[in-house]
């Protein structure tokens, strides 16, 4: 090779080794590979030599220029791999460290509620259903049974929207019963859903808020009975309350949606306020077999399956789990009250042992 191609070899090779970053190396490849490089002037130059220097020139140019491209392709690869490298070394998170939280935000106690449900009702085969806050008047009321001059509906303070000309006037829901009977119009049985979510009355004092939340559940299938219904019930609350034997009574009750009709009772002290076994009873939900009204209303046919249904304050069970002894705190974001009764979000809703077993 003749001396000018060694010394354009040696220099490239020794430019490349120095260039530590892309830039520079991009500035040595058009240098040498570019219109205006060094390789492509040596041959442009070809031209005008004689044939025999041309052919063994030639050669030797070609040569150089495949070992060349290699050497700069080589290098790239090289600095990649560098940047690479540095990067990851950057971006190193030791994920064996623990978790340190960061003083900000806490899972409010009625968040932790609904997902200590969804876990329980889930282990259960429950899934999570959805109904909008604003609720037609048939889906709240008619479509379960409650028709228009039904007393129930008297009993309510339900908050009506203005209407749609000739059109009853839709309403806040004041339970989350109608996502039952959505439930019922949308899926095909058998299928088991609780429904947690907002509801509303006009109704404001200590241990009522005109918002508020309830939890919804329905099992629809063939040959379910009162049975099903106590076994779960009795389940949830005792895995609920975190308390295996807390005592659990079903008293006959009313209900436009069910019938038969159950409130739901657990055992607790009185005086005292302590869950279990301490000799009174406590109201906690209202439950009951779906009447065959509201399964025809939602285009279920009743001789063929049968529901049981379920539904709950939310607030109501929070405040007795934890000990809460004022409902209005739980909407006024006071950081301490949030800091006082709300969860670590990093974690998990604990489940008491035998759930899910
Ligand atoms: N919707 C009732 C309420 O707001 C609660 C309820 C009772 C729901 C019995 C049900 C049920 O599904 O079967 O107070």
């Amino acid at each position: 090779m003749s001396d000018d191609l060694t010394s354009l070899r040696r220099e490239t090779d020794a430019a490349l080794a120095a260039a530590s970053e892309l830039r520079a190396w991009d500035a040595i490849r058009v240098g040498v590979l570019g219109k205006n490089g060094k390789l492509t002037a040596l041959l442009k130059q070809l031209g005008t030599a004689s044939p025999e220097e041309r052919r063994e020139r030639g050669a030797a140019l070609n040569r150089l220029r495949d070992d060349l491209t290699a050497a700069i392709e080589q290098r790239r690869a090289s600095l990649d791999a560098a940047a690479m490298d540095a990067r990851l070394a950057a971006e190193r998170i030791d994920v064996t460290l623990p978790p340190r939280p960061s003083g900000g935000g806490l899972i409010h106690p009625i968040s932790r509620t609904m997902d200590e449900m969804a876990a329980i009702f889930g282990a259960m085969g429950f899934e999570i259903a959805e109904g909008p806050d604003i609720e037609s008047d048939w889906l709240n009321f008619s479509a379960l049974n409650i028709p228009a001059h039904h007393p129930s509906r008297q009993e309510l303070d339900t908050f009506y929207l203005p209407a749609a000309s000739g059109a009853s006037p839709p309403v806040l829901r004041t339970h989350t019963s109608p996502v039952q009977a959505r439930a019922m119009l949308t899926r095909e049985p058998p299928f088991r859903i609780i429904a947690p979510g907002r509801t509303y009355r006009s109704d404001h004092d200590a241990t009522h808020s005109p918002m508020f939340h309830q939890v919804e559940g329905l099992a629809l299938a063939r040959n379910l009975t009162l049975g099903h219904l106590k076994g779960c019930l009795s389940d949830f609350l005792r895995a609920f309350f975190g308390l295996p034997s807390l005592p659990v009574r079903f008293r006959s009750s009313y209900f436009p949606f069910t019938e038969p009709s159950m409130e739901v009772d657990i055992g607790w002290n009185r005086r005292t306020g302590e869950l279990g076994g301490g000799g009174d009873w406590l109201e906690i939900l209202g439950s009951g077999m779906v009447h065959p009204k509201v399964l025809a209303n939602c285009g279920i046919d009743p001789r063929a399956w049968q529901g049981f249904a379920f539904g709950m304050g939310i607030e109501r069970v929070t405040m007795l789990k934890l000990g809460i002894p004022d409902l209005r705190p739980f909407y006024e974001s006071d950081l301490r009250w949030l800091r006082h009764y709300g969860f670590n979000p990093l974690l998990p809703a604990m489940l008491h042992e035998g759930v899910g077993a």
